[in-house]
C-alpha cells in the first residue's frame, strides 16, 4: 500500500508521528509536514519530527512547500491519505478546494481521483464554520474521524489512549494492528 500521511499544526501533532512510527514496514509512506506542525511539535513535545521520521524505512518526507513531489499528481498512484491531526485551517482549505501547499494539493488529488481519505480534525469547541466544513467533506465521501477519547478499551494511561486512537484510524484505513482491546 502507498499511504499519504499529512501532519498539520493542530494540537497533538505527536499523534501523526506515532501513527507513522507504528505503521507496518511494508506500507510505503509519504509524509507531508506543515510548517505549523513542525512548530507545534517543537512547542508541545520538544520533538524534531523530521529526525524521528528519518528512522523509519520506506518513508518519504516532504515539506509542505515541495509542490513538485510525486503525490501532487493524480498520475502517481497512491491508495489512501490521512490528515492527522487536521487543523481548522487545513480543513477549511480542503472544504473549498484550495491547493496552496503539498498537503492541500495531495488532498485535492485524492478527492478528484476518488481515493480514500480520513481527516482527524482537532479543535475544541468547534465553530459553526468548522462543523459546516466537516459536513461538506463528509458528504463528499471523506471520513471525518477526530481524536475522540473512549473508555471501553480499559486504557489506563495517555500512551494507551493514544494507541487506542491510532488503532481506530488504522481500522478505518484497513491496516491490521493490535493496539487496543476490542469490545466483545
Ligand atoms: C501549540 C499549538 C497548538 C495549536 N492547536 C491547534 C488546534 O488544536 N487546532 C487548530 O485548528 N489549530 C491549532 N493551532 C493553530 C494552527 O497551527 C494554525 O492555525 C496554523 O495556521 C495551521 O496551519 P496548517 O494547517 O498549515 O498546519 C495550534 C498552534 C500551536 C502553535
Amino acid at each position: 500500500m502507498k499511504l499519504v500521511v499529512a501532519i498539520t499544526g493542530a494540537s497533538g501533532a505527536k499523534l501523526g508521528l506515532k501513527f507513522v512510527q507504528y505503521l507496518p514496514q511494508e506500507i510505503e509512506t509519504f509524509v507531508v509536514i506543515s510548517k505549523s506542525a513542525i512548530k507545534s511539535l517543537k512547542l508541545e513535545e520538544n520533538i524534531n519530527i523530521k529526525d524521528e521520521l528519518k528512522k523509519r524505512p520506506n518513508t518519504h518526507i516532504f515539506n509542505e512547500t515541495k509542490i513538485e513531489a510525486p503525490i501532487a499528481s493524480g498520475s502517481f498512484k497512491t491508495d489512501k491519505m490521512i490528515i492527522l491531526p487536521c487543523s481548522m485551517n487545513t480543513l477549511a482549505k480542503c472544504a473549498v478546494g484550495i491547493s496552496d501547499n503539498l498537503i492541500t494539493r495531495a488532498f485535492t488529488v485524492m478527492l478528484k481521483e476518488k481515493r480514500e481519505v480520513v481527516l482527524a480534525p482537532r479543535e475544541m469547541p468547534l465553530s459553526s464554520i468548522a462543523l459546516e466544513n466537516m459536513l461538506k467533506l463528509s458528504n463528499l465521501g471523506i471520513i471525518i474521524a477526530p481524536p475522540t477519547l473512549a473508555y471501553y478499551s480499559e486504557q489506563s494511561s495517555l500512551e494507551q489512549m493514544e494507541d487506542f486512537l491510532i488503532g481506530k484510524w488504522y481500522d478505518l484505513l484497513k491496516i491490521e494492528h493490535n493496539l487496543y482491546k476490542r469490545w466483545k
